[in-house]
């Protein structure tokens, strides 16, 4: 596929990521040479939102009511039947009536290729490796054999898959080698602390400047106790600073003060961050809270 500087510009400029423009350009330069990328990194920070913007702009848009890209997100009960395809469940009733209606269901993956509309595949690694079997010989000979069917579809041509993945998670699946190589994988990691205040300033203009100071601090101390030693499971996202900034921002408008607002929404995104069944890391996100507060 080839996109044009213009599509580079427009595509970074429209985002409403920001601080992420080297991952998008990255990203980008790949899909231009014709190769699946899966966008990795803690959680929060933008991964699907990036994917869906790119594809939504590579689809120009799609016709009303209709997106322009396939979506699917992985779980932990998905199989080659939602992926690939495979026998609908009512083919095995006995109403004969039901049963042809109900035959063979094409997977995501087919219905993407048979409609040419470009694939993000979100959170990936919540499913099993084996839901993706079928997967292989698309991504290395460009074409996935129906089997029941007995046809083979063909990749079409500038066809772009996405995915995203949180590796090491909790509650995800080891990717298998195998797979992991048929993807680039692109970080997107925690931005800088001066994008977030620009992501602030314009999400919540009524902020108070010390607050704001104070929730951009304790995100990226979180983000230290994380890199450090993994004290804790990850760190403060980018949605959970937006998420701080809006609780203080109407707490405070309704007469509270800035400390208490503070520590309260710092509570309730450091039981987020934090691992919930140790003691440990939740006492260790509070008293950071505790003590960014006292220097208010
Ligand atoms: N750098 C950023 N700039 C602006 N908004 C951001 C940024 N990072 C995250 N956000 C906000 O956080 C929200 C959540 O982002 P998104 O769901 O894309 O993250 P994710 O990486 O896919 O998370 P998960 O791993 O939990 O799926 C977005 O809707 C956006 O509003
Ligand atoms: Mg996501």
């Amino acid at each position: 596929m080839k996109l044009t500087t213009d599509d580079y510009i427009r595509i970074l400029e429209t985002c409403e990521i920001k601080g992420h423009d080297e991952a998008i350009l990255r990203i980008l330069r790949y899909i231009e040479l014709g190769y699946p990328v899966m966008l990795y990194g803690p959680p929060g920070n933008g991964k699907t939102t990036i994917a869906e913007h790119i594809l939504s702009y590579l689809g120009g848009g799609g016709d009303e009511g209709e997106s322009s890209f396939l979506k699917i997100e992985g779980t932990e009960g998905m199989s080659e039947y939602q992926v690939i395809g495979g026998f609908h469940p009512l083919a095995m009733s006995g109403n004969a009536e039901l049963a042809k209606e109900f035959m063979y269901k094409d997977g995501i993956v087919a219905r993407a290729i048979e409609s040419g509309k470009n694939l993000l595949i979100d959170e990936f690694t919540r499913a099993p490796s084996s839901a993706y079997s079928g997967l292989f010989l698309l991504l290395s000979r460009d074409t996935l054999p129906l089997e029941y069917k007995e046809t083979v579809l063909k990749k079409p041509e500038g066809w772009v898959l996405i995915s995203t993945a949180n590796f090491g998670d909790e509650g995800t699946f080891k990717l298998s080698n195998a797979l992991k190589r048929r993807f680039v994988p692109i970080n997107v990691g925690y931005v800088s602390s001066a994008t977030e205040k620009t992501v602030i300033s314009n999400i919540t203009p009524d902020i108070d400047p010390e607050v704001e100071n104070a929730i951009i601090l304790f995100a990226s101390e979180t983000r230290n106790l994380w890199r450090k030693d993994r004290s804790i499971p990850q760190g403060l996202s980018t949605d959970g600073v937006i998420k701080m900034a809006r609780y203080c921002e109407l707490a405070m408008s309704q007469g509270f003060d800035a400390k208490s607002v503070f520590v309260d929404a710092a509570f309730h995104q450091g039981t987020i961050i934090a691992d919930e069944t140790d003691p440990h890391s939740i006492q260790l996100v509070q008293e950071l809270a505790l003590k960014i507060a006292e220097d208010m």
